[in-house]
């Protein structure tokens, strides 16, 4: 039987001929390039075919091309034209392949195509909805997405790469940052069998989980050498539920070969990552996320970390996890509160992208795994860009310097994290001027159950005053928010007046 091949898939500008030929030496395999084949096929350049038969005609004998060589193809490497996978001889005949998506933003893509002589890149307008058209179709069929980073930078993400090539089934998101990249692997029923572990198999795993998931879920990582269960809740996220932890891996005889999984939510996620970080000076963790804040944000990224009684993640490491285990259907055990809960954190991640992922979230489309992987991917990429929040990675704290403020003055114990970041968001949109998306949000919140309106007990001015101990503010400046202009369109490290603030905290309390 003919064996798969890898096919390289991104929209103009993407870097796929440079990427081949990175995957085709890595691999030690041919690389062909369908539009390279066409040209030869029809005798003359592409835009001269498209001046000369029209866009059909191209269509016709790409689709031609492309299906012969992926239906022909026997390993290697293939780079598939832009648009072929509009035909639905193609789509079918890339299912046995590899599929890796080299993900571009649209202004990259604009700055690259407009240079060249592409029939498709001559106005900005045309060329923007063809990006939305197809960025739909990749999701669906790749099985490895790569971010926009210089390519070069991805060669580690290569060997893991051709491994998921042997291991054919979940989708594979490349996570970037400066101190290296790991795998994120998501597939629903991924749990009941497993990728590649990133880790050797004289490196023994420990799991860190909580009691819940210690119930439902913590069993199905097989290979397991020990596992430390600590109480479920924000409540728990303490440096004295860490030294317990610290102390039960003495006593289990962990060592620096070893490493942690870490199964749960964000806060064993959070945990268990600083745990992980500090043990030794640092030994490896493996992500598991199991509830929707952590499948859609917490589990990447590598801040981890505990709460202190007078702020929220006051103490903490940046640690990136080895790999990220995403199975969707964990989800299912989860109580309708925590779902709803992590739907706040998806409606921020959503105005933080904008294009397919908040149109989908605004239609009030249920949470699906596609939500959770355009999730992961927007976060994912906002790390790549700053894994150390000097500057765009601030974007993810939209709405919680009040979200943080909330769950501070209440002990940590009357909202969970996603109410509060819910509430927060309201507020950002507030300062943000944006009454229109703080409605819409609202509604979309409320639709799932989650609070627009704070306890009438809690004091505004305490909220008020908690948002000035947020660790984004530096020096005496006061605190900087996060704002919205549109879905797409956040700004970070704006300042806003104090009296806004209040009055934005103010709103938030129910109406006598
Ligand atoms: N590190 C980051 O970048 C980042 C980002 C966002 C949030 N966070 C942190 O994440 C934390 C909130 O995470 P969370 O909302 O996941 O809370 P959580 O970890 O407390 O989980 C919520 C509850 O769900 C239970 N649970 C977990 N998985 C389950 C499952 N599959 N079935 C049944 N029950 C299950 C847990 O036992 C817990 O009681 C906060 O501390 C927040 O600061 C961190």
């Amino acid at each position: 039987m003919a064996r798969p091949a890898i096919v390289l898939i991104g929209f103009m500008g993407a870097g796929k001929t440079t990427g081949g030929r990175m995957f085709a030496s890595a691999l030690r395999c041919r690389m062909s390039d369908t539009d390279k084949r066409l040209q030869r096929r029809v005798g003359m350049s592409i835009p001269e075919y498209f001046a000369k038969h029209g866009e059909a005609a191209f269509r016709e004998i790409e689709e031609e091309v492309a299906g012969e060589l992926l239906e022909r193809a026997d390993g290697g490497v293939i780079s598939l034209g832009g648009g072929t996978l509009q035909s639905e001889r193609v789509r079918r005949a890339l299912e046995r392949h590899t599929v890796v998506l080299l993900h571009v933003g649209r202004a990259t893509a604009w700055k690259r195509a407009k240079r060249s002589d592409r029939p498709l890149a001559r106005d900005r307008a045309g060329f923007d909805r063809l990006y939305a058209e197809r960025q739909a179709v990749y999701e669906q069929v790749a099985d490895v997405i790569l971010p926009e980073v210089d390519r070069q930078l991805l060669k580690p993400a290569v060997a893991v790469i051709a491994e998921a090539h042997r291991a054919k089934g979940a989708q594979l998101l490349w996570a970037h940052t400066d101190s290296g990249g790991y795998p994120v692997w998501l597939r629903p029923g991924l749990l009941r069998e497993l990728p590649p572990w990133p880790l050797p198999e004289s490196s023994r795993r420990f799991a860190i989980t909580d009691e819940t998931v210690a119930e439902h879920h913590a069993g199905r990582i097989p290979e397991l050498s020990g596992m430390i269960e600590i109480p479920p809740g924000e409540a728990h996220k303490t440096l004295e539920t860490c030294e317990r932890t610290w102390g039960s891996l003495v006593e289990q005889g962990v060592t620096r070969a070893d490493h942690v999984v870490a199964i749960g939510g964000g806060v064993v996620g959070d945990l268990a990552g600083f745990v992980a970080a500090t043990f030794q000076r640092g030994i490896p963790v493996v992500q598991v996320p199991t509830t929707l804040v952590a499948q859609v944000d917490s589990a990447y990224g590598g801040k981890t970390g505990v709460d202190l009684p007078a702020a929220k993640n006051y103490v903490g490491a940046y640690h990136q996890p080895a790999a990220v285990m995403v199975d969707p259907d964990v989800l299912s055990t989860l109580p309708p509160e925590e779902l709803a809960a992590g739907y706040a954190e998806v409606v921020k991640t959503a105005l933080i992208s904008g294009g397919a992922l908040w149109e989908q979230v605004a239609s009030g489309a249920p949470v699906d795994p596609l939500t959770v992987m355009r999730c992961a991917r927007t976060k994912l990429q906002v790390v790549a860009d700053d894994e150390r929040d000097g500057g765009r990675r601030q974007v993810l704290n939209l709405g919680h310097t009040v979200g943080h403020a909330i769950e501070t003055v209440t002990d940590y114990r009357r909202y969970r994290h996603g109410e509060a970041v819910g509430l927060g968001l309201l507020a950002a949109l507030r300062l943000s001027g944006r009454d229109d998306l703080r409605a819409q949000v609202a509604e979309l919140l409320a639709g799932v159950g989650l609070p627009t309106t704070m306890d009438a007990a809690i004091d505004v001015d305490e909220v008020h005053a908690a948002t000035a101990r947020d660790k984004k503010r530096l020096g005496s400046a006061p605190v900087p928010f996060v704002t919205v202009r549109e879905p797409g369109d956040v700004r970070y490290g704006q300042q806003v007046g104090d009296r806004d603030v209040r009055a934005a905290i103010a709103e938030l309390a129910p109406v006598a």
